[in-house]
């Protein structure tokens, strides 16, 4: 079945997957990720632009951490009548990091990770809420949160393991992390088990590699890892994930 290009990447955008696909005088079939159909390419289409437009193909969001893309044009966020950003969190913004840097809106960084320490992710009411406080755009607040992929614009499991996937980790042997994962959690990478506990995702370098393979648990940096520690170390999480700290680790 041929498929208009234009139908499937009409509007949509995103940063372009870590795959290149080489224009050739051949004829080109792409199987894409569900639910898109799959793609027949003449030799007369198969030209360096639709390539390009290729490499702008919509995915699902739990196919690939690195390259979420969300169709957000008809999307209405749900709101919540009580503010996100606290008084609290303002009050520590302002005494704690706002005496650190030059600008307000310098503390971006900082609230972004407050809201999503608090909330486990950060939902567009919390950035407006973060804008309003720092004086800058909601715009400018949504760049930088979808600049860093450490930051969830949608909501995760309490416990979110991150799998290094780089070189030093993969000749470790990290593979067997995240398929003893798969078969423990029962998700792919990229998912969230149904009872919202765990996300697993595999991340690049975590800056780790002399101690590899490496994973985080939420903020808690772990190495030398093996399928059966993991194991351990997942069955000994408490309930609440905010009790979960690296004790050598201090923010302040
Ligand atoms: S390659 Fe895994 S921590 Fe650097």
């Amino acid at each position: 079945m041929a498929t208009c290009l234009d139908s499937i990447y009409q509007g949509e955008r995103t940063k372009p997957p870590p795959y290149k696909i080489q224009p050739s005088a051949a004829p080109l079939s792409l199987e894409l990720f569900p639910p898109a159909p799959m793609i027949h390419l003449s030799p007369a289409e198969n030209t360096p632009a639709a390539c390009f437009r290729i490499l702008f193909v919509r995915r699902p969001l739990d196919t690939c951490m690195a390259w979420i893309v969300e169709n957000r044009r008809h999307a209405v966020a749900a709101t919540s009548a009580e503010p996100l950003l606290t008084e609290q969190m303002k009050r520590e913004l302002t005494e704690k990091y706002f005496p650190r840097y030059p600008t307000k809106r310098a503390v971006l960084l900082p609230a972004l990770h407050m809201i999503q320490h608090q909330h486990g992710w950060i939902a567009t009411q919390a950035l407006e809420e973060v804008a309003a406080f720092l004086g800058l755009e909601p715009a400018e607040v949504l760049d930088t949160a979808t600049f860093y992929e450490e930051y969830w614009l949608k909501p995760k499991g309490k416990y979110l393991i991150a799998v290094c996937r780089s070189l030093a980790c993969q000749i470790c042997s990290s593979r067997q992390l995240i398929e003893a994962l798969k078969q423990k959690l029962g998700i792919e990478p990229g998912q969230t088990t149904k009872d919202g506990r765990f996300t697993l995702v595999e991340y690049e370098c975590l800056g780790s590699c002399g101690t590899a393979p490496a994973a985080l648990v939420n903020e808690v940096l772990h190495e030398r890892l093996t399928p059966e520690k993991l194991q351990t170390l997942l069955d000994a999480l408490p309930d609440d994930p905010h009790d979960y700290k690296d004790p050598t680790v201090t923010w302040e």
